[in-house]
């Protein structure tokens, strides 16, 4: 069954609250994009921001740490509550970084940029609960999507079902209604969409409608 993930980095601040729950019936984890002007050339939110969120929905807090030193945070993202967090493999070795997450109790992510090889993630997928693949460069929202990602997308896919592994494929950037069933057809377990469900008027029905684009099977007739 694949999951819709909205970034809430094309959601209005201002009220966020409120467009998380316009979103909420076709969400089932949000999408938190975390950048600190350094290892993306954007700067957007943080730890204090999820914790305000928190009391807000029960929904799946997602968050995709595009920061430096994610090592000097995560303690206080999972105080905040966030449910997993996604580390950039170009950083170095994350392992340390996954054993701080576990003894917090939080998922472990690991996400990997366009042009970065699979091979890099490959060894530790055994490590993770979900492998991020970036469909456009990070940083910002409504870019269009990098096609070349998807033989990588198929290549994970084909090793997470050989080795019967639990771990769950997330594509991020550019996903809307066209894109999303090429990236389910890679084997996508969970799409991110930002600007295609928050800038539409009805942010609910854009999300059914790349869930239903994605996977039609599970359409009712
Ligand atoms: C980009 C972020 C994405 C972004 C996607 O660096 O990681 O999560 O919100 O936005 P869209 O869906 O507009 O490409
Ligand atoms: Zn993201």
């Amino acid at each position: 069954m694949g999951k819709i993930a909205p970034s809430i980095l094309s959601a209005d601040f201002a009220v966020l609250a409120a467009e998380v729950e316009r979103v909420r019936a076709q969400a089932d984890l949000l999408h938190v994009d975390v950048m600190d002007g350094h290892f993306v050339p954007n700067l957007t939110i943080g730890a204090p921001v999820v914790k305000c969120l928190r009391p807000h929905t029960d929904l799946y807090l997602d968050c995709h740490l595009m920061i430096d030193n994610p090592g000097d945070l995560l303690d206080d993202f999972a105080k905040a509550g966030a449910d997993s967090c996604t580390v950039h493999v170009e950083l170095g070795d994350p392992r340390p970084l996954f054993d701080r997450m576990r003894a917090h109790g939080m998922r472990v992510g690991l996400v990997h940029n366009p042009e970065t090889p699979l091979d890099a993630v490959l060894p530790f997928l055994e490590e993770i609960d979900i492998l991020l693949f970036m469909s456009v460069h990070p940083g910002f929202g409504g870019q269009s999507f990098i096609p070349e990602v998807l033989d990588k997308l198929r290549a994970a896919r084909q090793i997470v079902d050989e080795r019967g592994l639990a771990v769950e494929l997330e594509i991020d950037g550019g996903i809307n209604v066209a894109t999303a069933p090429i990236a389910a057809a890679a084997g996508a377990d969970i799409l991110v969409s930002g600007s295609a469900i928050f800038h539409a008027d009805d942010p609910a029905a854009a999300a059914k409608a790349i869930r239903d684009a994605a996977w039609p099977e599970l359409v009712p007739s």
